[in-house]
């Protein structure tokens, strides 16, 4: 059974429109993305309520959510999604209307080293979120919740790995996840599907290309680099730094999905990326460059001389694309800033943060960093 998804999309806009009010469940809203998308929404609607639910692992910061902890329309809950009574009970008591799906283990070198967390949450956490969302959408006596939206945020991981001439990811690409993080997320991204196409849950996708911006976890390539930088350690670019990612500062990606929830038609998929394809090793330099100009007294200027080729991550996609044409044309979507002025904010952001990701750097982030880096050899574009 599937909706009328012409019928549901309409009511969306309308509902945009018309100003009424969302309930908003945002699973992960203390993780990186979860935690832009909270600020981005209570800045843009604030009349809206945001219920947060987030099991507060080692990539979860409850600091993140600072600016909005006074807001009177936010609350956070401490829980897993996996916890399906949880998400029920919380459904009903704040008469959530809309999920945006955010939370997931999301590190690549972590699902290498250790999958089975990846499936846990990705796939049987999504699972669990979808089967709590169909008893109280569905299946309960229908009243206000009858119209309802369950926004599931993906990857582009999941299309697999470009060869220097393809053309972009568009959204009829067909999945070849390779690592077990993007199986994890492809899986999650099929049973989303099919629980619309089956059950009429009201859903939408997006696949996105890698982010940065404030309050990204320091495991990841671009505040890897600038803390490393920061504290003058080498700054390990994998392989021969050649991978490519099509890069999108944060803020443009919560406005992807904000046009998502507004006008994305039920059941539909969209790609939302920063036309933005740059190599590791230019991210990295450029990265260097913009500190030198940020922090010129720094003892470690020029920092690109910190760079250092390590062994190369295990099955490394070499290059992701994200072609965003269908959400440009069918939502209004365009990224609003540029990689030099996202990256610039995202740099001035942690050198005057500190009191954010120094706490960060404790013993189980070291432990990290020794087992996966540790055994890393340097040299010349290994
Ligand atoms: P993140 O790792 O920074 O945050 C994940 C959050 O989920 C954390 O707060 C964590 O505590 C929470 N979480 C983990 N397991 C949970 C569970 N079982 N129950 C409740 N909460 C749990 O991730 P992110 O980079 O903000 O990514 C958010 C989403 O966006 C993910 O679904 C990811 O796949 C997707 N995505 C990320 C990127 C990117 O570049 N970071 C790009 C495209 C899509
Ligand atoms: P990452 O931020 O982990 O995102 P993803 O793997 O999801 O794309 O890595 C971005 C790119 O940077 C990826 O090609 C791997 C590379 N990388 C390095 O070269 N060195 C590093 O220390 C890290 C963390 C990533």
């Amino acid at each position: 059974m599937v909706r009328d998804s012409a019928k549901s999309s309409s009511a969306a806009s309308e509902r945009a429109a018309g100003g009424m009010h969302r309930r908003l469940l945002v699973t992960g809203g203390a993780g990186f993305i979860g935690a832009n998308f909270v600020h981005y929404w209570l800045r843009n609607h604030p009349d809206d309520r945001v219920t947060v639910l987030d099991a507060l692992t080692y990539a979860g910061n409850r600091a993140s959510l600072a600016p909005a902890e006074g807001h009177p329309n936010f609350r956070f809950v401490h829980g897993d999604i996996r916890d399906q009574n949880t998400v029920e009970r919380l459904l009903k008591e704040d008469a959530i209307d809309t999920i945006a799906h955010f939370a997931a283990e999301t590190h690549v070198d972590r699902s290498i080293l250790g999958p089975d967390a990846f499936i846990e949450t990705n796939v049987t956490g999504t699972h669990s979120l979808l089967k709590a969302a169909r008893k109280i959408w569905l299946e309960a006596p229908r009243g206000k919740s009858a119209e309802h939206r369950f926004h599931h945020v993906s990857t582009d991981e999941v299309y697999g790995t470009l060869a220097p001439h393809e053309p972009a990811f568009r959204e009829t690409r067909s999945y070849a996840p390779n690592s077990p993080y993007a199986a994890s997320k492809a899986a999650s991204d099929h049973l989303v599907r099919a629980y619309h196409h089956t059950y009429g849950l009201q859903v939408t996708t997006s696949n996105c290309s890698n982010n940065y911006g404030p309050y990204q976890f320091p495991e990841k390539l671009i505040p890897l680099m600038l803390i490393n930088a920061l504290q003058g350690k080498p700054l390990p670019v994998y392989g021969d730094g050649q991978q490519i990612r099509d890069w999108l500062y944060v803020e443009d990606h919560c406005r992807g999905i904000e046009l998502v929830l507004a006008r994305g038609v039920v059941g539909q998929t969209y790609n939302i990326g920063g036309q933005c394809e740059k190599t590791n090793l230019k991210v990295v330099q450029i990265l260097c460059a913009v500190l030198d100009q940020l922090a010129p007294d720094s003892a470690f200027v020029p920092h690109a001389q910190l760079i250092s080729f390590v062994t190369d991550r295990p099955g490394h996609d070499r290059r992701y694309a994200i072609d965003a044409g269908k959400a440009r044309k069918e939502l209004g979507y365009a990224p609003v800033e540029t990689f030099d002025t996202g990256l610039r904010k995202t740099l001035a952001w942690y050198l005057n943060m500190s009191d954010w990701w120094e706490p960060l750097m404790d013993e189980r982030y070291k432990a990290w960093m020794e087992q996966w880096y540790g055994v890393r050899k340097h040299g010349a574009a290994l």
